[in-house]
């Protein structure tokens, strides 16, 4: 039971709160208590269900003496705008992924963020997901040695669900490196442990209608020797959550005769501007939030090489294949899929524990994402100066 939990406010009523939210009502940990919105119809229905404060900049949020953290949920391009104004107000912060779009922008939020003494976590992201946690509890113990090597692959639909214009122009934080890589590689970060030094990649670029990065293959390097693979399709042909016992990201049962929805609801669409306000609908306010999901989330299969066994983190746990023996390590309930990075966030505030995801890992994984754009334009291996 928690009895004091983190006062919060979001910012940006749209997809990604749309997303989270679901694990903001059943998780204890948080209480939504005010909003920004710029649009009259998301901040009436903010009001309508949570009866807080709905205001409509992040500046009036930010002296909200109600609100102690808030939740940054706007496009990429204004997290460090939006970071800067509430870390000056005092707010604690758990901000979307990717931290920001560009490193200078990263800079100056671990900058506000150390001036201010607030606390920030960068979530959610799939490193929290309860099976990626686990894998690295038993990891911690020791009992099957150093991780060798992680290989993380997906294949989703998610360059075709419905988007703005600046999320299919790499420029300006578009395409799946920024908000999928950036996934990935915090999982692999979190699992391999230590730091990684240098990056290799290519990426594909091969729906001129989608004219960004829809694919990724990266090789990090890590200290020691020690290596992750990481793969990505987001051109909506496989779909890996076959492999996770027919689990989907969001931790739902995943309905495989929907196949082909997101290029069939697409094609229908005839300009950019039709294209964001088929985004619109998928956003609060504008449809009902569905109830929790029943099982964690995951982003595709993830197999991990340790000294005396290979991990497998799949939709409802841990294969563990061991020298002479077979195990599955299955995940314990959590009130919701969010749970981890919501107990991050209130541990961070309550008691100073704060996870590894905090503003400097959030600038770590971006200079990975950056590494693998730089190096698929230079063909040449790129060393990262920025990891913690
Ligand atoms: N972790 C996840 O599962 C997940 C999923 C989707 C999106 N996201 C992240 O969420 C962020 C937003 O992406 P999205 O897909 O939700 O976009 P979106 O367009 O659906 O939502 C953004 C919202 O921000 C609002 N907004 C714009 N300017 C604002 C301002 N100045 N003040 C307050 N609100 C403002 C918009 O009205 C919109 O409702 C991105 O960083 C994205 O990576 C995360």
């Amino acid at each position: 039971m928690i009895s004091d939990p983190i006062r919060l406010g979001v910012a940006g009523l749209g997809r990604g709160f749309m997303l989270t939210l679901p694990s903001l009502l059943a998780d204890p940990h948080t209480k939504l208590v005010a909003s920004a919105a710029p649009r009259e119809e998301s901040r009436q229905a903010f009001r309508n269900q949570f009866g807080g404060n709905a205001h409509t900049t992040v500046e009036e949020l930010a002296k909200d003496p109600d609100v102690e953290a808030v939740y940054i949920a706007t496009p990429h391009q204004m997290h460090r705008d939006h970071a800067e104004i509430l870390a000056a107000a005092g707010k604690h912060l758990l901000v979307d992924k990717p931290l920001a779009i560009d490193m200078a922008d990263a800079t100056a939020i671990v900058d506000a963020v150390e001036r201010a003494g607030i606390r920030l976590v960068t979530g959610p992201s799939h490193s929290f997901d309860q099976p990626v946690v686990a894998a690295r509890h038993i990891i911690d113990t020791g009992r099957f040695g150093t991780v060798r090597m992680v290989h993380a692959l997906n294949y989703t639909d998610f360059l075709y669900r419905p988007r703005r214009p600046e999320e299919l122009s790499t420029a300006s934080g578009g395409g799946v490196v920024f908000s999928q890589a950036v996934h990935q590689v915090d999982v692999v970060r979190l699992l391999m442990g230590g730091t990684a030094h240098a990056v290799s990649a290519a990426t594909g670029n091969w729906d001129p209608a989608r004219p960004t990065e829809g694919a990724y293959a990266a090789l990090l390097h890590f200290d020691g020797g020690r290596f992750a693979n990481l793969v990505y399709s987001g051109y909506a042909h496989y779909d890996s959550d076959v492999l996770q016992d027919g689990i989907g990201e969001l931790g739902q049962p995943k309905d495989m005769s929907t196949y082909g929805a997101a290029r069939r609801a697409l094609a229908s669409v005839s300009s950019p501007e039709e294209e964001a306000a088929l985004k619109s609908k998928r956003t609060f306010g504008a449809t009902e939030v569905p109830a929790a999901a029943p099982h964690p989330e995951h982003f595709g299969p993830v197999f991990i090489s340790c000294d005396r066994a290979d991990l497998r983190l799949t939709g409802k746990g841990i294969e563990i294949w061991g020298d002479s023996k077979r195990e599955f390590v299955s995940v314990p309930a959590i009130p919701a899929p969010r749970t981890e990075v919501l107990k991050g966030l209130y541990d961070a505030i309550r008691f100073g524990k704060a996870p590894p995801q905090n503003a400097r890992w959030g600038r770590a994984s971006l200079e990975v994402c950056h590494a693998i754009l730089e190096s698929a334009n230079t063909n040449e291996r790129i060393l990262l100066r920025h990891q913690s």
